[in-house]
């Protein structure tokens, strides 16, 4: 993505609404198909000349990469505040009192007081600001508050606990007795859904933790607000004041769980982070700066995201890890190079090796055992165990980088780290013009796309005759960019299109991932159209490019074989794999034409073909069939079961549509 195109993005967020066609089945679980009622003949009506696809069922063929589909994440268009971080509370350390649902004062009845940010007083180095509060008049009755709306929402669930901290203190009249409390609270009735009152806080800063119980609630809604209120006179000074609903796996301080489910119907086997551009940062300053997303909360500082919001880094290093942990996955980690977006670089040589080191530590802190600095200091962070990792990432997209620096920068990190981690597979961002790194020879080379899905029908044979005796590919953002918030079904034909001409060449292209992964469908969310997963306050959905992702991940196959297509259109794609263990062979074959196509299925030296095989169908009648917050599911991978399988047979793949065939084979 050039840079022009890169901020002409960032601002586009007006939501649109995509005129849908074809509602299917829904799916019961995310990313598992829904079954279809009745089986599928195996021959059905032909609309157009029969084509062949004859498969070497019998020859071995190279490896399919068992890590070939993953997750790129970064923080854009609230992915994790806003997002997967479950935090409920909008700007939690108050450095944003003009927004519209952040902190709106609330005297109740006879209540009078004032609020201001406080730039001489925090809990911390990394906090050193408060939300100081003059309560001039308030008692039990009548307190004086703050509301705050959340991520434009608050969810609250019934029979659930929500749990959360604040750290607060007070003056001389303010600490006389109990007065701070937390509530969750119906927007429309007024009512305490529930509460935590505070003991009696003290003139130094302290932390109060809290948990909160709702009873039943008829009606789910995020129309809900968390109050702060204060029931008596004097001065209060609060920071980072925290409410989490249950989390996923229930860790402390986690993620959503709706969205961690729909991530693990992707089957995705490593995690990219943490970016993209959010590793660079808009400035040096602003960079991922691993070593400040670590440890407490409270000595979290956070920093802004290059897509214009604050992070405050909850969602730091160790969270990362957890995640990948937790979705069994492996972490590719990127590590910051030298080079932000707005253009500064650090040239290579002395300058840049306080970043060589950080990177070094970084990895350490990944990967090292208790015995080491950086080992320790993440059993301290309270995970003793070393995660694995095989890929380190170097920088991303240095191909914008206008001084040339990356070689350099390159080759210096590079040195450095095999010095240390000499199994480290390490991944350049560019092979560019300018920014080429020749000096040392990457494991990996990240190549992105953000496409029209008629662009990567085109393409789809890009790597067929690529170099194997080079670097090894990384698809590390790719997307076919037609839908928003989240893509459609034309998008997802584009995806499957590309999808299938990677899995072919996936004894060359190791790790691939879609980008964006998440979106806020807020009108205030979105920075980047086109996305993959879209979730409000409450709820969440996977577009159709969702489900194309899940279904490839999800029948993936050991050993890629060859096939031959004859007498198609230019518009029928495919990809086979077999997993001989199983005994299975996966057919994925993608009809982006509207025209219906009749195939005929030769399973070459085939001894045993199972008659009845699984299908799974995502299709709809318009390429502009897509799925929305409010209609979730219009467009779902179907499953069904097809009879007629033999050594030979036909079928008639419908027109835009993307299917696969999981057929017994011996
Ligand atoms: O995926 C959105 C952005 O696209 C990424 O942050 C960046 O790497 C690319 O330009």
């Amino acid at each position: 993505m050039n840079r022009t195109m890169k901020i002409a993005m960032k601002f586009a967020a007006v939501l649109c609404v995509a005129v849908c066609m074809g509602a299917m089945a829904s799916a019961q679980v995310a990313g598992v198909p829904a079954k279809a009622t009745s089986s599928t003949k195996a021959t059905e009506a032909t609309h157009v000349q029969a084509a062949t696809l004859t498969i070497s069922a019998d020859k071995a063929g190279a490896k399919v990469s068992p890590t070939l589909y993953g997750l790129m994440t970064e923080e854009i268009n609230y992915s994790y505040e806003g997002g997967l971080y479950g935090e409920l509370v909008q700007d939690r350390t108050f450095l944003n009192m003009r927004d519209t649902v952040n902190w709106i004062p609330v005297p109740q009845g006879t209540a009078r007081g004032a609020v201001a940010r406080d730039t001489t007083t925090g809990p911390s180095a990394a906090l050193p600001a408060s939300l100081k509060i003059v309560v001039e008049q308030a008692d039990a009755k009548d307190a004086y508050g703050l509301r705050n709306g959340g991520w434009w929402g608050v969810p609250v669930r019934g029979n659930s606990t929500y749990t959360g901290s604040v750290w607060a203190k007070g003056d001389a009249a303010a600490t006389g007795g109990a007065a701070v409390r937390v509530s969750l609270i119906a927007d429309d009735s007024g009512k305490v859904l529930a509460s935590y009152q505070l003991p009696a806080l003290t003139t130094e800063w302290k932390q109060y933790n809290y948990t909160m119980k709702t009873g039943p609630i008829a009606k789910v809604t995020a129309a809900n607000q968390i109050l702060l209120s204060v029931a008596r006179p004097g001065t209060v000074w609060v920071q980072q004041l925290s409410v989490f609903p249950p989390t996923y796996k229930n860790r402390v301080n986690g993620n959503r769980v709706d969205l961690m489910d729909l991530l693990a119907g992707m089957h995705p086997a490593f995690l990219r982070f943490p970016g993209g551009n959010y590793l660079e940062g808009q400035t040096i300053a602003d960079r991922f700066d691993w070593k400040k997303t670590i440890g407490p909360l409270v000595d979290r500082p956070g920093h802004a995201s290059p897509w214009r919001y604050h992070s405050t880094d909850g969602l730091g290093l160790l969270e990362f890890l957890e995640w990948c942990e937790d979705l069994k996955m492996q972490p590719v980690l990127a590590v910051y190079a030298g080079y932000s977006l707005g253009g500064d670089h650090v040239a290579p040589g002395p300058d840049l090796e306080p970043y060589v080191q950080d990177a070094l530590d970084e990895i350490e802190y990944v990967t090292g055992d208790v015995a080491t600095k950086w080992g320790a200091e993440r059993a301290k962070d309270g995970h003793p165990k070393a995660f694995p990792l095989t890929y380190v990432e170097i920088g991303n997209e240095d191909n914008f980088d206008r001084s040339q620096s990356y070689d350099g920068r390159y080759t210096q990190f590079y040195k450095a780290i095999k010095a240390k981690y000499p199994a480290l597979q390490l991944i350049a961002t560019s092979k560019d013009r300018g920014n080429v790194v020749k000096s040392v020879t990457p494991d990996l080379i990240d190549d992105h796309y953000y496409r029209r899905a008629e662009e990567f029908f085109k393409d789809v044979h890009h790597y067929d005759k690529a170099d194997r005796n080079g670097p090894k590919i990384f698809v590390g953002e790719w997307a076919t960019r037609e839908g928003m918030p989240t893509t459609n079904l034309g998008a997802a034909l584009g995806d499957a299109a590309w999808m299938t001409g990677m899995e072919r060449n996936s004894d060359l292209i190791q790790i691939a991932s879609y980008a964006p992964l998440l979106v806020n469908v807020d009108p205030n969310g979105m920075q980047w159209q086109s996305n993959l997963i879209g979730y409000d306050a409450l709820r969440s959905y996977g577009s159709p490019s969702y489900y194309a992702q899940a279904m490839f991940a999800g029948h993936i196959g050991t050993e890629i074989v060859t096939a031959d297509l004859q007498g198609a259109g230019d518009r029928l794609f495919y990809s086979v794999t077999k997993d001989a263990a199983k005994g299975v062979v996966y057919l994925k074959l993608v009809n982006a034409s509207s025209v219906a196509q009749e195939l005929k299925i030769t399973l070459d030296g085939a001894k045993l073909v199972k008659p009845t095989a699984k299908l799974v169908r995502l299709s709809a009648g318009s390429t502009a069939a897509t799925n929305t917050i409010d209609d979730p599911k219009r467009v779902v991978p179907v499953e069904s079961t097809v009879t007629g399988v033999a050594k030979t047979f036909t079928r008639t793949v419908p027109g835009y549509s993307i299917e696969v065939y999981e057929i017994g084979v011996q």
